[in-house]
């Protein structure tokens, strides 16, 4: 199959929407990371969608709505008061909330649970095609399971090359980072995977919001998470990944040590430090994290993707504080790293 990538012409989105009504897979952009988009009421066009991955057939996926109406065909129940002003404050945007399934919802999209996972995108490109197919699209992100999720349409190419026949080039993604899962489904609001939207500004809204511990360490043998897509390995760089976090002086001491003792040993290191930090590295090799934690978010993905290619066999990795915003790029990064971090505050042992 040849894959076409074009702009998001309105012809190209109708020609979108025409592939996914006929149980086509298209890839779209979204404000987080791109989508790998199928009609989420056909059951087996969800199906091409695991094949296209290579995703578990156990790993439910996301429905994606434009309009709030849409949610009445997916959901069992009236939301609860804590999800309607979470909708309010927070769709359309980076916020994926579970909920009870109803009857319609093919078991192919929820991997057999009973409850389904909605989020309304605020791209305007995604809304659109959602919009053109008439149908919620059911959508994980489109890399090859195991690999970064796609924050442009480039890598989208390099994972759906000839499996799919079109990728809608909207541009580099403005959060770069997947959505908050939040579990609608108990007495509060849960997240399971953190995001652009903040637990604490969930809190702020909804009264009160818990973050499942899983979120900030690795599973224990034959643990069953919660959201089943934690329980598989995201894409680590060759390379072995350590963080470190603490007082940045005392950061950029301890990783410039590690560095030049891997050095002496022969082996090739590499640093990802703060734009801000670079000087202090000195004539070590680094890449930038950006300036700030939300450009962080946006470059994170990228950066793993282009780790093996930079040839590096150690990487030491600047920290971020595990919260706002910090805790979702400490999660992707805690798990590229199997939670490697060193605190350089508390002795330097690692977890
Ligand atoms: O930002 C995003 O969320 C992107 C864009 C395309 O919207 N999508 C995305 O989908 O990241 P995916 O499939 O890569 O991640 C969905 C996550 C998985 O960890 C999955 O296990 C979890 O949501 N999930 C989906 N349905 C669930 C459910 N019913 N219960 C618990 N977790 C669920
Ligand atoms: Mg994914």
């Amino acid at each position: 199959m040849y894959t076409r990538v074009l702009p998001p012409s309105e012809g190209t989105l109708r020609q979108a929407a025409e592939y996914i009504r006929s149980g086509e897979l298209v890839a779209f952009p979204t404000e987080t990371v791109y989508g790998l988009g199928a009609n989420a009421l056909d059951g087996n066009a969800v199906l091409r969608i695991f094949e296209a991955k290579g995703r578990p057939g156990d790993n439910p996926l996301i429905a994606h709505i434009a309009t709030i109406d849409q949610l009445d065909d997916l959901i069992l129940a009236e939301p609860s008061p804590a999800a309607k002003v979470m909708m309010e404050a927070f769709w359309p945007g980076p916020l994926t909330m579970i909920f009870p399934k109803s009857a319609y919802v093919p078991s192919e999209v929820t991997a057999g649970l009973d409850t389904i996972a909605v989020r309304m995108p605020s791209h305007p490109v995604a809304r659109r095609l959602i919009e053109l197919a008439g149908v919620p699209i059911a959508a994980p992100s489109a890399n090859r399971s195991g690999r970064p999720s796609p924050t442009a349409a480039q890598h989208v190419l390099e994972d759906m090359d000839g499996r799919i026949p079109l990728i809608i080039d909207g541009g580099a993604c403005a959060v770069g980072l997947e959505s908050t899962v939040a579990d609608m489904t108990g007495e509060v609001p849960r997240v399971l995977r953190p995001g652009g939207v903040t637990a604490e500004q969930i809190a702020a809204v909804a009264g009160s919001c818990a973050v499942d511990d899983s979120v900030m360490r690795p599973l224990k043998a034959g643990e069953k998470p919660r959201s089943p897509g934690m329980k598989y390995r995201h894409y680590a760089p060759k390379g072995e990944l350590t963080l470190f976090g603490g007082s940045a002086s005392r950061v950029c001491c301890a990783i410039c040590e590690r560095y030049d003792a891997a050095l002496a040993q022969g082996a090739r290191p590499l640093i990802l430090a703060m734009e801000a930090n670079i000087p202090a590295y000195g004539k070590r090799r680094v890449v930038s994290l950006g300036d700030g934690e939300e450009e962080m978010a946006r470059r994170i993905f990228a950066l793993l993707r282009d780790a093996d290619a930079l040839n590096a066999d150690v990487l030491f990795s600047e920290a971020v504080e595990a919260s706002g915003l910090g805790l979702a790029i400490m999660n992707r990064l805690g798990r590229a790293a199997a939670f490697h971090i060193v605190n350089v505050d508390e002795g330097g042992d690692e977890a």
